[in-house]
């Protein structure tokens, strides 16, 4: 047996939290989320504090950090609006994905700079991406605020899944090439899987 080590996690800088926890709790899905400001600018950028949290009803979780109490762009659309789309990066469009976690004032697009392709929605009036291979268009149910020694450092958005869309080829069957992220500035993709048979 190894030695087990205990951490308190209110005893290490918030920068060393992240570290370890991003470290070790892994793999991360990542959520590319796209939201419209009141302006009219269609904002995205890529998360992988992300979730499914239940089939039924469909629901989907996205925690987003308020850096020095301010709310990143994505926040406050979604609380302003109530919508948003969440799309499931691959290897193909991972590096432009990548490209919009850069912090540009609310005014302009990182779609726009990423080169990535808006699409219209269904029912929700926030555009999609073309490039992403599955997405899910999203209503607001929850908005969680995340409370730490007194201040509020973070959003937990529970989103319900109005409508999904899937290329044709992962409709019929095909495994989609998803990445996640590890820690760092590591991601992964899919590796080895196996098949366990349930008990009765
Ligand atoms: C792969 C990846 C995952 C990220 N995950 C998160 C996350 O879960 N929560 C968060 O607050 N920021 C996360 N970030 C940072 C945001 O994407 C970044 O702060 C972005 O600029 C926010 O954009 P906005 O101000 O347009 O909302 C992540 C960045 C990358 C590249």
């Amino acid at each position: 047996m190894s030695i087990m080590k205990s951490i308190d996690p209110n005893k290490l800088t918030p920068k060393d939290t992240y570290r370890l926890l991003t470290r070790v709790l892994v793999p991360r899905p990542i959520a590319f989320v796209s939201t419209l400001s009141e302006d009219g600018t269609l904002n995205g950028a890529p998360f992988s504090f992300f979730n499914l949290v239940s089939s039924t009803p469909p629901l989907l979780s996205v925690a987003v950090n308020r850096p020095d109490e301010a709310f990143k762009d994505t926040s406050r659309n979604i609380r302003e609006r109530g919508e948003f789309v969440v799309h499931l990066v691959d290897l193909d469009n991972v590096e432009a994905i990548n490209e919009t976690a850069a912090n540009l004032p609310s005014d302009e697009s990182e779609i726009e700079r990423s080169g990535l392709t808006p699409t219209p929605s269904e029912v929700i009036g926030v555009d999609a991406i073309k490039e992403s291979p599955i997405r899910f268009e999203c209503t607001l149910k929850h908005a969680i605020p995340l409370e730490n020694h007194g201040r509020v450092q973070g959003d937990l958005f529970i989103g319900k899944i109005e409508r999904i869309h899937l290329n044709e080829e992962i409709d019929k069957g095909k495994d989609p090439k998803l990445v996640a992220r590890l820690g760092g500035e590591e991601y992964a993709e899919i590796g080895k899987t196996f098949t366990l048979r349930r008990p009765k």
